[in-house]
Formats: structure tokens, C-alpha cells, sequence
């Protein structure tokens, strides 16, 4: 199975630069803090509570595209949930040869490298505060996750009380299958909470540089290069997909109740970048926006 990941021809430099953004991130704490891990499952938990009629501990849980982490599927089994984390990339919240070698045959060298340095610099330190600071208390053992494309679950129809998917969808090719799917595998009276990161943002190209926008502009790297020169292309697939054409498909294919959306980056949006941009076809509203989120229920035929 092909990683989503490191599939653009990017330099070998370009490459490394970026591979050591992402760990200045981890280091300072950007990346996998564990307090905003634990503040974000709370709040996933208070919306089954509100929209669902089992409760957490009860309920059959998908995590969709859990990343190698699966930090939310290890916190939905400390609450007592029957729950699967799915993604195609082998997960490396535990560390082994074996593992090792199953990242280096499915997701290539790269892949491997840079999740033995991540486990041995971050993650074990990481694993062990969750632990101590979830008041359940967090097992890596047992936990139920599968190497699997969104677009094809292997699940059987109706399954799932509730499906959560973080910021997966911009990676995926095959959106219209994943939607399908989500809505295929969805229980009637069930929830699903899809959150995508907007490609026409400031931050949508995935460069590290303007994560956020509003706060730490970049000195570096032009606002909004990956829609116009693209001088600096980061090592991740992104499908580039605007704000409408995933409302078309979801609204099309399963129930939105509800869709919220977070902006940024309207400060920076001189008179030249909008035109230059306009002209290429985006909305205003397309560069401002940086992610959607949809709460979801099944439809049924
Ligand atoms: C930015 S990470 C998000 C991980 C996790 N949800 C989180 O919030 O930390 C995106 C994940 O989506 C996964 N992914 C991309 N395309 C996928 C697909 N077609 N099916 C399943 N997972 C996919 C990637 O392998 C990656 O782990």
C-alpha cells in the first residue's frame, strides 16, 4: 500500500529542511502537546454526549487517517470504547523491529527514518506524559488499529456510532470513494465529525513556515507561494480541493448538519496577492478560510 505522504518531486535539501521544521516542532512542544491532545478529546466526547444516544464507553468509534500516533484512538479506549484507528501508514506508537520493517516495505525509507528518530526522540516521552495526565489512564496494549484506504473500508455497512477523521481529508485522492464510505459505514442515528485543512489558506500548502498565520507570519516564504510561485512545495499530497467542492460532494452524498469554519490570514491579503489570486479562480473567501469542519449523519437511499 502507497503512503499518502512523499509522493511530489521535491529536492533532497528541500526534503530535510522540512523533515527538521517538523522536529523543531515537536521539540518546542508545537507538535504533540499533550494538554491540546487531551482539551480536543474532551470536546470530541461532549459532542457524542450531545449528539449521539450511547455514550462514549458504549460506542463502536472509527478513527479515520489516526495517524501514527493514534493519540485519539488510544484516549477513546481509555474511556472503555470499542474503538479502530485506520490510516495507510503503519502506526509506530510501538516500536520494533517488525514495525520497522513493516514502515520501511509499506511507506518506504523516508518514512522509516524519520518515525525510528520521532519514536526514540518524542514519542515515548510523549505516550508516557498522555498516561499520566488522563485521568482513565491511557494502555498502548491491545489497541485496534489496521493499515486501511478511506476509500475502502473494510467494515460492514452501518457499523460505526461515531466516525472522526482530523485533518485527513486534504490528503486524500479519492475523496467522493471516502465520503461513500464514511456514509456506508455510518449507523443511522450515529455522528461524524470530518475536520479538513482548506488548500487555497495561507497555511492550506502545508508549509510549516505559515502555520499560523495571524500570530508568526513568515519572513521567509511568500503568503500564499504555494498558489502562486511555489517556490517553496513541501514533501505531502494534498488533493487542493477548494471549500466548495467538498461541500458539493458531502452535501451530496451524506447529511451535513452542520459545517463550521475558522479564517485566518485576512490581514495579509494585499490588493496584488488578491487579484493574482482572483484571477486564478478562488474566492476571497477561499483564501481566508483555513479549515471546515463537518458534522455529518448518515443518508439513507
Ligand atoms: C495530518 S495526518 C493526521 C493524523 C491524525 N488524524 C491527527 O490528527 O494527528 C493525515 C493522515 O492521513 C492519512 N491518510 C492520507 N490518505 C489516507 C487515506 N486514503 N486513507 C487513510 N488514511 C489516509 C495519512 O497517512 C496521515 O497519517
Amino acid at each position: 500500500m502507497k503512503s499518502a505522504m512523499s509522493s511530489q518531486n521535491i529536492s533532497k535539501t528541500r526534503r530535510l529542511a522540512s523533515s527538521w521544521n517538523i522536529l523543531r516542532r515537536y521539540q518546542t512542544g508545537v507538535f504533540g502537546n499533550v494538554e491540546k491532545t487531551i482539551e480536543f478529546h474532551n470536546e470530541l466526547c461532549d459532542l457524542v454526549k450531545a449528539k449521539t444516544n450511547v455514550s462514549v464507553a458504549k460506542a463502536r468509534i472509527l478513527d479515520l487517517g489516526c495517524g501514527q500516533r493514534a493519540d485519539q484512538t488510544l484516549l477513546f479506549k481509555a474511556d472503555g470504547a470499542d474503538v479502530t484507528g485506520v490510516d495507510m501508514e503503519v502506526p509506530t506508537y510501538r516500536m520494533s523491529l517488525p514495525v520497522l520493517a513493516q514502515v520501511l516495505k509499506t511507506n518506504g525509507m523516508e518514512r522509516a527514518l524519520k518515525s525510528l528518530l520521532r519514536h526514540y526522540l518524542f514519542d515515548r516521552k510523549y505516550f508516557a506524559l498522555l498516561t499520566s495526565r488522563y485521568d482513565t489512564g491511557v494502555g498502548l496494549d491491545g489497541l485496534d488499529t489496521r493499515l486501511m484506504n478511506a476509500a475502502d473500508l473494510a467494515f460492514p455497512e452501518s457499523y460505526f456510532d461515531v466516525i472522526y477523521s482530523a485533518w485527513v481529508f486534504e490528503h486524500i485522492d479519492d475523496v467522493l470513494g471516502a465520503i461513500k464510505e464514511v456514509n456506508r459505514v455510518l449507523k443511522p442515528g450515529g455522528i461524524a465529525w470530518i475536520g479538513v485543512h482548506l488548500w487555497p489558506s495561507l497555511s492550506g500548502g502545508h508549509n510549516l513556515s505559515w502555520e499560523a498565520p495571524d500570530t508568526n507570519p513568515s519572513a521567509r516564504v511568500p503568503p500564499w507561494d504555494h498558489l502562486l510561485e511555489s517556490r517553496f512545495p513541501v514533501n505531502t499530497y494534498l488533493n487542493k480541493m477548494r471549500l466548495d467542492e467538498y461541500r458539493e460532494m458531502f452535501n451530496r452524498h451524506i447529511n451535513v448538519e452542520s459545517e463550521e469554519l475558522t479564517r485566518e490570514g485576512e490581514k495579509l491579503l494585499g490588493p496584488d496577492i488578491e487579484a493574482a489570486l482572483l484571477d486564478g479562480g478562488y474566492t476571497k473567501n477561499d483564501l481566508v478560510t483555513r479549515k471546515v469542519v463537518f458534522v455529518c449523519r448518515k443518508k439513507t437511499y
